[in-house]
């Protein structure tokens, strides 16, 4: 990834140039209604249209799932990109050129290399791809063939085979121009005892391909019992193993996905997919990663986590379902019996074997394994296995969906329903509202006012939106007339003049951002007259809340105090409030 950010003028201009309108538009369809455009959202199913588009303030935001930001996020989430990515393709599409990237470095030449480095990757897998349908290497399509796949399979994953020779795939590549060094740096040759020879020997080959089409690096399979199982490329200059994941063109191809399915190796990414399922692919022979976890929640708002059926399988499952905890992301898990990894399971079963296993949600995945653990059928074991789910089921918020677990541990220990929560710790069941994981849906905004009463905290989005549509005259408020922190940071922004799209880009937590997104879109729909009222009256507020501050402040601080000094501190307690009787109004 190369270092550095872009020049804030530069994404300014960006934005302008790619104009949120069009960009938009090229995803859905949209209708001008009331200086917006209104149409339906992409990131969460419905019927009439609820998402909307303010070319002025550059942002977009849905009233439906609160998804907003700038047209940098709406290509971002669209073609599942990382930010940089995003603004590359933005930048193709206006013809802007890419900046000088500011407070990093990735200097021309290292630039070059890695572009050299995909080029004879490219090169590489095209050759490797090409020697499979020769004669000499029919081993190797047998190989293939015998493992269930087809010709359309093969090609879609673009499989390969090494050729006879020791170094051909090198002297291939010399002759499209390529030096040693570089294959040595792609990790296609290997240099030993000065002779430069292929990486890859009597193998079937299988591209790691990115999600923008290019070839990273070769996972080679041997034909028989020849260690290691798969030979892999190792890190370079383009390649890293905890980065990415295999198939993750194909992911990137497939839009709306419902969910993502994890497995652990190329050959169960390759059967699931030639059995019909979408959005499958594989860690890179690691343990899954949180940065592998971010990048498959751009794909889908659920993972299905289908590790093999071994012991190692199942331990790793329990990782990754910590990780995709930890990020925030909605995980199940596809358990197979007997060991079983999916390739092995769709072959004996087909689809529509896999179609009737239940994915189990992560909660009852743990209860499971815990089970496994325990001898239930003794005293002991049961109240172990109690405290061991209990430690699970502290972290299931729904009261609702505790409920249902905790009916099951009624039956499987015999504790009762109060004995249980008071393990888990949640005597009094308040239903708390949860802040939902599930991004493609509808769902309420969670409110939050940082402290200040809802007077306050109202009087302050108002007077966000009122300077995020630009109608208050320049000094009728000041960044410091606000209370909140987040909120006075947007207020300075906006009175520096960001846009609210510009603004929105900045906050990288989905939550935070859906909140900020609801102010900033928001319209009073009132006159101008009204709005500079409407201004007055919130400053107004701010101010008395102020007053109020300093008052119970004073009164604290009176508490602790005698003699001449509480008489000052009342004295100034009776000068605010008469200040706060005079300005006349309470909130
Ligand atoms: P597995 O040992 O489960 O292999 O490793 P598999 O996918 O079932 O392979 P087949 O079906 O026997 O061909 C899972 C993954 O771990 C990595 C590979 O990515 C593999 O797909 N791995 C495994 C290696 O990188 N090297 C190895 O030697 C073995
Ligand atoms: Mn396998």
């Amino acid at each position: 990834m190369a270092g550095g950010r872009f020049p804030q003028a530069w994404l300014d201009e960006l934005r302008e140039r790619a104009d949120i309108v069009q960009v938009v538009s090229r995803y859905v369809q949209l209708n001008s209604k009331g200086g917006r455009y209104w149409g339906l959202c992409p990131f969460h199913g419905e019927k009439t249209a609820s998402f909307s588009v303010n070319p002025q303030r550059q942002m977009y935001y849905c009233f439906g799932c609160h998804a907003g930001g700038s047209a940098i996020n709406f290509v971002m989430e669209m073609e599942h990109l990382e930010f940089k990515d995003a603004v590359k393709l933005l930048a193709e599409q206006v013809h802007m050129e890419l900046p000088e990237m500011v407070g990093g470095y990735e200097d021309a030449a290292s630039k070059t290399e890695k572009e050299r480095i995909y080029e004879a990757n490219r090169q590489c897998a095209r050759f490797f791809h090409s020697q499979l349908w020769k004669q000499e290497n029919e081993q190797v399509l047998a190989y293939l063939y015998n493992r269930g796949l087809d010709d359309q399979t093969i090609r879609m994953f673009g499989l390969g085979s090494t050729p006879p020779r020791s170094d051909e795939a090198t002297q291939a590549m010399r002759s499209l121009g390529f030096t040693d060094d570089e294959l040595v740096r792609a990790g296609i040759s290997v240099r030993r005892e000065g002779r430069v020879y292929d990486m890859f020997r009597q193998r079937a080959i299988f591209p790691i391909i990115d999600a923008q089409g290019r070839v990273l690096g070769f996972g080679g399979r041997a034909l028989g019992d020849v260690k290691p199982k798969y030979l892999n490329t190792g890190d370079t200059p383009v390649f890293n193993k905890r980065l990415g994941v295999f198939a993750a063109n194909l992911l990137k191809k497939q839009r709306g996905l419902k969910r993502v399915i994890l497995v652990e190796g190329y050959m169960d990414v390759i059967a699931l997919t030639q059995a019909g399922l979408p959005g499958v692919c594989a860690t890179l022979g690691t343990a899954l990663t949180i940065e592998q976890a971010r990048m498959l929640k751009r794909y889908a708002p659920e993972i299905w986590v289908s590790y093999d059926g071994d012991a190692a399988g199942q331990h790793a499952i329990l990782r990754a379902l910590e990780i995709f905890d930890q990020e925030g992301i909605r995980a199940r898990v596809l358990d197979f019996p007997g060991g079983m990894d999916p390739d092995d399971f769709i072959r004996e079963y087909g689809a529509q074997g896999l179609e009737s296993l239940e994915p189990m949600d992560a909660t009852s995945y743990r209860m499971k394994q815990e089970m496994g653990n325990h001898d239930l059928s003794t005293q002991e074991g049961r109240t172990a296995y109690a405290i061991a789910c209990a430690k699970h089921l502290a972290k299931v918020k729904e009261p609702v969906e505790l409920e249902n677990y905790v009916s099951q541990l009624m039956i499987s220990t015999g504790f009762t329903r109060d004995v249980l929560l008071a393990q888990i710790g949640r005597t009094e069941m308040i239903a708390k509202e949860k802040r939902s994981t599930y991004r493609h849906a509808a769902r309420p905004l969670e409110e939050k006012n940082e402290g200040v009463s809802l007077g306050a905290a109202q009087a302050e989005k108002q007077l966000l939106r009122l300077l995020a549509e630009g109608h208050l005259e320049p000094g009728t408020v000041t960044a410091e007339d606000f209370i909140t922190q987040e909120r006075r940071e947007f207020a300075e922004k906006l009175l520096a003049g960001m846009s609210p799209g510009a603004i929105l880009e900045e906050i990288a937590d989905e939550d935070r951002r859906a909140r900020a997104a609801s102010v900033l879109s928001s319209e009073s729909g009132a006159s101008r007259e009204d709005e500079l009222r409407m201004a007055g009256d919130c400053l107004r507020i701010l101010h008395y809340v102020r007053i109020d501050e300093k008052i119970a402040a004073l009164k604290q601080e009176a508490a602790g105090q005698k003699g001449e000094d509480k008489r000052k501190t009342l004295m100034k307690i009776q000068e605010l409030t008469k200040d706060r009787q005079k300005a006349g109004r309470k909130e």
